[in-house]
């Protein structure tokens, strides 16, 4: 087992923290959110430049937290894909700069495999194999975790990603950005049978019913842009908590009963579930009440290593480590990879 520092820069968090085997022994976060809630979302150029800035600060925040030397690093990981190409190049080159500087390995981490292992953090008895149902802004996806580098995609959205789907509801409904803490606070004070909405199926070829992993929330978006229409005819002011717990509760509903069926098919007792939408309070739950209806285990990491962290990232490298994983100091930033 190994201390690994590792860098994330992949959208609009700028984090580094330092993990032995699984436990975190710093982690930094710098979080550009203020600065892009005024325009409605992450704008990239802002992103880039907002890690420059920070990345060189939190190194030394993370390692004086950790009460570490470079002496006491084993390794030097940074995200690597996928995400926002400017922001990834930051963390990605920092990374590769502190690892020919040192003489430390240097391992690219896959975003998402950060958010696989969130779990482990803590729950660091857990061992593959099982069922990670990974749910951020930009994934919706059901992944078998054979071993560490082993994956099969079971089920992923067709269109709109889960925490997408939150961001884009908060804004027809002007509530800020990130939708999703603002939804799931609403929701905690309105009724989550006031509205009826589509789950989103998705049918197969030939009336061969629907797919059972699969989901779609576009559909649910554009029911709740003609469910607003329509109540500002008549509602003022709007009914922001129903709508929100409505809302919520057809997405959690949709997870649930995938993520279920799919441990259920593939043998897997274990639902380690990753990324910021992880963190809503209706998805953990509906989650853990079917999970334990069905005898199934289900994971949740703690909040803040739901949403963008580098304690993942460095638990994921740590895995990578113990296997002699290594990449190459020309490993390329990509915006797109599946995991
Ligand atoms: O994993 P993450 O930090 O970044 C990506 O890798 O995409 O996820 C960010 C997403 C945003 O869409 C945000 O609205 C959503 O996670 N999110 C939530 C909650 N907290 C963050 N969605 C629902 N409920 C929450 N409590
Ligand atoms: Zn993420």
């Amino acid at each position: 087992m190994a201390t690994v520092l590792a860098i994330e820069t992949s959208c609009d968090e700028t984090s580094v923290a330092i993990v032995k085997n699984r436990h975190v022994l710093s982690n930094v976060v710098a979080s550009q959110i203020k600065t892009h809630a005024q325009y409605g979302g992450v704008v990239p150029e802002v992103a880039s430049r907002q890690h420059v800035e920070a990345v060189n600060i939190l190194i030394e925040q993370a390692l004086s937290e950790a009460g570490l030397g470079w002496d006491g690093i084993d390794a030097i990981a940074g995200t690597c894909a996928p995400g926002l190409i400017g922001a990834l190049l930051v963390g990605l080159t920092a990374a590769k700069t502190l690892s020919m500087l040192y003489q430390k390995p240097f391992i690219g981490v896959h975003h998402l495999e950060g958010h696989i292992y969130a779990s482990y953090l803590s729950n660091p008895e857990l061992q593959p194999p099982f069922l990670c149902l990974l749910v951020s802004g930009g994934h919706t996806s059901l992944i078998h975790v054979k071993a560490c580098g082993d994956y099969v995609v079971l089920g992923k959205t067709r269109d709109d990603a889960a925490g997408e789907a939150f961001d884009k509801v908060a804004r027809l409904m002007q509530l800020g950005y990130p939708g999703g803490p603002i939804i799931d606070k609403l929701a905690k004070d309105g009724n989550p049978r006031a509205f009826e909405l589509p789950e989103g199926k998705i049918s197969l070829p030939e009336g061969r019913g629907f797919h059972p992993y699969d989901s779609s929330f576009s559909g649910l978006k554009t029911a709740m842009l003609r469910l607003i229409q329509k109540l500002e005819v008549t509602e003022d002011p709007l009914p922001v908590a129903d709508l929100a717990a409505s809302f919520q509760y057809t997405v959690a509903k949709a997870l649930t009963k995938r993520a279920i069926r799919c441990a259920l098919d593939h043998g897997l007792t274990t639902i380690a579930v990753g990324g910021g939408v992880a963190a809503n309070s209706g998805l953990r739950s509906q989650l853990q009440t079917a999970a334990t209806a069905q005898g199934l285990n289900v994971l949740f990491p703690p909040l803040k290593y739901c949403t963008d962290n580098a304690a993942m990232i460095a638990c994921a490298a740590v895995e990578h480590f113990d296997k002699d994983h290594r990449s190459a100091l020309n490993l390329a930033a990509q915006s797109r990879l599946s995991v």
